[in-house]
This record gives C-alpha cells, sequence and structure tokens, in this order.
C-alpha cells in the first residue's frame, strides 16, 4: 500500500475494574510478544489503568493512552485528570474528541483545541476524533460536518504540531450499533479529510497523517476497510475487550 503509519488503537472505553484490565493488557502483551503484529498498536484505557498497565507492556510493541484529559493545566479542578498527570504514567497518547465526550459531556471544538494544545505541550500524541451523526449523514452533511470539526479545534496547530495528531473518523451512527460504514463510504470521506488537510497543511504532511476509521469494525469487517487507499486503521471500542478480538483485528494488516 502506502508509506503511512498503519495503527490499530483500542478504546476500552467504561468496561473494565483494575483488575479485568491489568488481565486483559497481560494477555495482549503476552499475544503481541509472541507474534508481531505489523501495525502500531496502542490501547486507550481508563485513567485508573494507566500506571499498572504501563508497567505490563513492553513499549516497543504496545503503546499506550488515555480516552481524555482536562482542559486545564493544573490546579483545583476537583475531579480532573491533567495532560501532563497523563504523561506521568508512561502513556503516549490520548483520545480526544470522541463523540461521546462530546455528546454526553458538552465538550465543544474550543474545549477540544485547548486539550489538543495542552497534550501537545506535555508531549502526548493525539488521536482525535470526528464523526457525523445519522441525522447529519441522512442531509449529506457528513463532509461539512468533520470539517467544522478539524478547523474548530486542530487546524489552529502548525503543520510540526499538526504531525503529532492522528485522525480517527467515527460516524457516530457505526459506533457499538454493530452497523459498520462500508468500506466504499468509509474511503470516500478518508479521501476528504486528507485532502482538507492537504489544503491546510500541503500534500506531504496530508500523505504522512494516519487516518483511522471507527464504528463495529472487526476482524471480519477490518481486512476491507484497511485495503482502501486512505484507511491507514481502525478504533475499535467493544472488539478491543477481548484479546484474541483484538489481534484478530491487528492481524489484518498481515
Ligand atoms: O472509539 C472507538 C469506538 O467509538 C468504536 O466503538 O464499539 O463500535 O468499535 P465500537
Amino acid at each position: 500500500k502506502n508509506m503511512r503509519k498503519k495503527i490499530v488503537a483500542g478504546n476500552w472505553k467504561m468496561n473494565m475494574n483494575l483488575q479485568e484490565g491489568v488481565a486483559l493488557a497481560k494477555e495482549l502483551n503476552e499475544a503481541l510478544t509472541a507474534d508481531k503484529p505489523n501495525c502500531d498498536v496502542i490501547i486507550c484505557t481508563p485513567f485508573i489503568h494507566l500506571a499498572s498497565v504501563a508497567q505490563i507492556l513492553d513499549k516497543d510493541v504496545i503503546g499506550l493512552g488515555a480516552e481524555n484529559c482536562a482542559d486545564k493545566e493544573k490546579g483545583a479542578y476537583t475531579g480532573e485528570v491533567s495532560a501532563e498527570m497523563v504523561k506521568s504514567t508512561g502513556a503516549q497518547y490520548v483520545i480526544l474528541g470522541h463523540s461521546e465526550r462530546r455528546g454526553y459531556y458538552g465538550e465543544t471544538s474550543e474545549i477540544l483545541k485547548e486539550k489538543t494544545l495542552l497534550a501537545l505541550k506535555n508531549g502526548l500524541k493525539v488521536i482525535f476524533c470526528i464523526g457525523e451523526s445519522l441525522e447529519e449523514r441522512e442531509a449529506n452533511k457528513q463532509n461539512e460536518v468533520v470539517k467544522a470539526e478539524l478547523e474548530g479545534s486542530v487546524f489552529n496547530l502548525t503543520a510540526e504540531e499538526f504531525k503529532n495528531i492522528v485522525i480517527a473518523y467515527e460516524p457516530i451512527w457505526a459506533i457499538g450499533t454493530g452497523k459498520t460504514a462500508t468500506s466504499e463510504q468509509a474511503e470516500e470521506i478518508h479521501a476528504y479529510i486528507r485532502s482538507i488537510i492537504a489544503e491546510k497543511y500541503g500534500e506531504d504532511v496530508a500523505n504522512e497523517t494516519s487516518i483511522l476509521y471507527g464504528g463495529s469494525c472487526k476482524a471480519s469487517n477490518a481486512p476491507e476497510l484497511f485495503a482502501k487507499e486512505d484507511i491507514d486503521g481502525g478504533l475499535i471500542g467493544g472488539a478491543s475487550l477481548k484479546a484474541t478480538d483484538f489481534k484478530g483485528i491487528i492481524d489484518a494488516w498481515k
């Protein structure tokens, strides 16, 4: 295919307690050190898992990320976790802009812009999520929506900063619904996303930016999705909760 970084990232969400998460990390680490992946593998976990999981993972094989961070640097913000705190656990990534954060917790483009800047400032790479709702898709507004999301939160970055951004396109109607975008639908919008990155930062940066697909991605549909020119891997929810399911998707790159 092309020379872009291929990535399979898991997003555990609010599903496992500490012991369950540690057990999954161990199982996955064993499986992937025994049978090395052909792509970058990242697991993004709740805050409470980060420090323990960091001790388990072979960093050269599996990267670690958080699913969120605060929009403030430090101080009296009860219950918040800063980018610097995330980084101090050993994590290298953070997911920002997930539709569940936007939809259920009121995260606006402005807030996500702050979070992105703080994540980058603290040396984290950002997996930045964008994607339209079913209503927006039915009104054929998906391009407008993803463009506005990029412009609102990450197109303020310099080209050098933008190199630390991975984009995850997740159509909201495909998340946890079992309803995957077809590989053609996904490819079409991934190519569009790459074209607007090219307009903003030039062809070279656009060609180096990994754009992941998320939404009911599993071992059975990953090969077809990943075969598309502009799909550089996946951001996986449900199917990242079992080592065998997740490895099945990782193996789609073999
Ligand atoms: O961030 C990944 C995600 O939202 C997709 O979830 O469960 O449809 O794979 P799922």
